[in-house]
């Protein structure tokens, strides 16, 4: 937007100088002390000073871009640009200001943390906090205002392109998991933006497709995770998502933006669009849209820039539209102390890299261990074989907008070398190729070599044969797991399948360590499998991480934040729903029955289920009591009970704790997670476990009423290790009083 005084600005602030002059003489005081320089006036009575002095073109400049990743600010008034910066795992690379090649900067390598799949499976609030509090101290040392993210869509179907940035198939993990993520951040003086607001739960078609979805699936699966960001995680940003809901884009959809989350969920921040998610001016800047970033045009003909000025000027927004956009924005820069005393921010720290660590070895999952296979014995074992591409990969710079680059990345063989002693022999084969190429325009590539995939095997074989055991490091890469595209199904790509069998024909002592951010099939090779481990994109330490778990100095207790289903056309989204739609709309056809809501629900057995995740050792269950036999509206239910480590290795176990509406008069899920607590307990000790019950853990949302409603009657409380490893169960009546 042009910058130009007009004659009200300059007489504007002449009186403002006055003003001040007269106020430092009677004072006696002798410095410009404006009012936004923190001045002890409560933030709102300052937003409307600064607000008051601004004239609609700076209004106006400060609700679009003026570089790829900021927003204008009013210099006359001394009110900086926002700087963003992606993203969720990590403060992305520097960029030049108007294009998107690299600044070349040299000193802006970072921490790359684990992507948000393998927070999620940590399910440790305590860690989401000091995750959420590195990335703000991060992007405070590099200058940022308000980092994008977290991704908290839904996981609707296996193959999203983008599943390895969301957190969950389940609404409560990530509500739980998402609020101390962002309260962490945010105490750095960095504005949380979740993302992406609403239903981006496929990468094909996403700027166009249409998603038609039940209102009470909308309240009670693709919502919760974003109301708790902002009630209960006073989140600053949010970013309006590319798609449309029921015929209108996320950005100009009002019942979105302004009905839920500005009128009912009492959301004071500004709304971002995704970039270039923006489609018009008048309808968008009605709806609740506030700052317009990333359209590829000239920064004045930005549908928030000239043309809002005119839409203003004609009538078509009024001026307190703008004014309230304008208001939010200052707010964000109040809250994140923009104008007064803030926070510096740290890089590249230990404390980071530990917490790196401390996330990838939570996240872990064992999801089979037969006969106790691992962790391998690094006294017993004189050789080693590591196989797989993924052994070596490097995975930080992957996934498009997500992706980073990273101070230093451990990889899996890397990993071992550091902790294994010269007495194992580590022997290394590629064992398969990538022979992948992710692309823009034409999606993946493959060109594959037929002689070369035979070689490749023969010396994984070869090596496999010779070692007393074998580790294959198998999964996918930012080719599949990647904004842009889905995966064309489930299957692990390249000769995996074809490698892991010959590989197990040699040494049956074969771990598979899956390195993905989405469910792979395993069919082919399961049976033969003695142990599998989930590792996700485990961050700059993961390589570290792996091999501590593989080794036993660390015992897993990473729990699955989504179900693998055997097959793709196993899950909802595939059997019961659409995806990814017909003449670009798709219908949520499946409703609440995502993820393990339809395995359940439907009896249908899923390769591994919902918060599965294997221990070194083992947890036992008992005495499960219930402060009382009912529960009333304005009450509150204790559920107590104990879990003993039986076996000999110190671990901790995620306990969940599952609801079942037993007298519904609408449909239900079989059940629903409503609590969970990781408990850390030494070999042989026993620790009491209390969940407290509300009323709020049994509603439902009435589409009659337009209200959340618990229904008298019984409900289940149901006590497991997973969704289907129930351990203990009792029952109490919920009494309307
Ligand atoms: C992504 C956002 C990201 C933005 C800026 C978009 O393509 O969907 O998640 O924050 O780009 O890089």
């Amino acid at each position: 937007m042009k910058f130009f005084y007009k004659k009200t600005v300059i007489i504007s602030e002449i009186l403002y100088l006055f003003t001040v002059i007269l106020l430092f003489s009677s004072t006696g005081c002798k410095k410009d002390k404006r009012i936004y320089q923190d001045t002890g006036q409560p933030v709102e009575n300052q937003i409307e000073e600064l607000l008051s002095r601004m004239t609609l073109e700076e209004k106006v400049s400060m609700c679009h871009a003026n570089t790829k990743f900021s927003s204008t600010g009013v210099p006359r008034l001394g009110i900086p640009s926002l700087a963003m910066s992606d993203g969720p795992h990590g403060v992305r690379e520097e960029i030049k200001p108007h294009s998107w090649e690299s600044a070349g900067w040299t000193n802006d390598s970072c921490s790359y943390f684990p992507t948000l799949t393998a927070l999620a499976a940590t399910w440790n609030v305590e860690l989401a906090k000091q995750y959420g509090g590195a990335l703000g101290q991060e992007a405070r040392a590099r200058n940022k205002d308000v980092i994008l993210g977290p991704g908290i869509n839904i996981i609707r179907t296996p193959i999203c392109g983008r599943n390895f940035e969301y957190m969950s198939e389940d609404p409560f993990l990530i509500a739980e998991m998402v609020v101390p993520y962002i309260r962490g951040m945010q105490e750095q003086d960095v504005a949380a933006c979740v993302k992406h607001y609403a239903l981006n739960n496929q990468e094909v078609d996403r700027g166009v497709v249409d998603v038609q979805v039940d209102e009470r699936a909308l309240r009670e699966i693709y919502l919760p995770g974003f109301e708790a960001a902002v009630k209960q995680g006073g989140v600053l940003t949010v970013m309006g998502a590319y798609n449309k809901y029921l015929g209108l884009y996320c950005c100009n959809n009002d019942y979105l933006l302004n009905k839920i989350l500005k009128e009912e969920w009492g959301f004071k921040g500004a709304v971002i669009s995704d970039w270039s998610a923006t489609h018009n001016t008048v309808e968008s800047a009605n709806a609740g849209l506030d700052i317009e970033m990333g359209t590829d045009k000239d920064y004045n003909d930005f549908f928030f820039a000239d043309p809002l000025i005119k839409a203003v000027r004609n009538g078509q927004v009024a001026e307190e539209v703008v004014n309230d956009k304008v208001r939010r924005i200052l707010r964000v820069m109040f809250r994140t102390n923009v104008f007064g005393k803030r926070s510096k921010g740290s890089f590249n720290t230990p404390e980071h890299q530990q917490i790196a660590l401390k996330v990838a070895e939570e996240a872990i999952v064992l999801l089979k261990n037969n006969n106790s296979f691992l962790p391998l014995n690094m006294e017993k074992l004189r050789s080693v074989a590591v196989i797989g591409d993924n052994a070596t990969r490097v995975h930080a710079s992957g996934g498009m907008s997500s992706g980073l680059k990273a101070l230093y990345e451990v990889t899996p063989l890397l990993g071992l070398e550091n902790l294994l002693d010269s007495r194992v022999k580590i022997n290394y084969a590629l064992g398969y190729k990538k022979t992948s190429q992710f692309t823009w325009d034409r999606g993946i590539i493959y060109h594959s070599d037929p002689a070369e995939e035979t070689q490749l095997l023969q010396e994984a074989v070869a090596i496999a044969k010779k070692s007393d055991a074998a580790i294959i490091f198998a999964g996918l890469n930012h080719d599949f797991d990647t904004e842009m595209l889905d995966r064309p199904d489930m299957k692990l790509p390249y000769a995996q399948n074809k490698l892991i069998d010959v590989v197990y024909k040699v040494n049956p002592n074969t771990v598979v360590v899956l390195i993905c951010g989405s469910p792979v099939e395993m069919d082919l090779w399961i049976d033969k499998a003695p142990a599998v481990l989930q590792a996700w994109y485990a961050g700059m330490e993961g390589g570290n991480a792996m091999a501590r778990i593989l080794f036993g100095e660390v015992n897993p207790s990473g729990k699955l934040p989504y179900t693998i289903p055997e097959k793709l056309a196993d899950s909802p989204a595939h059997s019961i729903g659409e995806y990814p739609g017909e003449k670009f709309t798709v219908k949520y056809k499946e409703g609440l029955l995502v993820g393990y809501r339809f395995f359940d629900t439907n009896n249908i057995e899923p390769l591994y289920c919902f918060g599965h995740g294997l221990s070194y050792t083992r947890f036992e269950y008992s005495d499960l009591d219930l402060s009382g036999k009912t529960l009333s509206s304005d009450d509150s239910l204790h559920v107590s009970l104990k879990i003993k480590n039986t076996g000999n290795v110190d671990g901790a176990e995620v306990v969940q704790l599952y609801i079942h509406d037993g007298a519904a008069s609408v449909f239900r899920p079989l059940k629903e997670l409503k609590g969970f607590k990781k408990v850390f307990c030494r070999a042989g000790e026993e620790k009491k476990v209390i969940f407290t019950i509300t009323k709020k853990y049994l509603t439902f949302y009435d589409i009659n009423s337009s209200d959340w409603t618990a229904e008298p009657g019984m409900y289940g409380v149901l006590i497991g290790s997973s969704s289907r490893d129930i351990r203990l169960k009792n029952e109490f009546e919920y009494k309307d009083l």
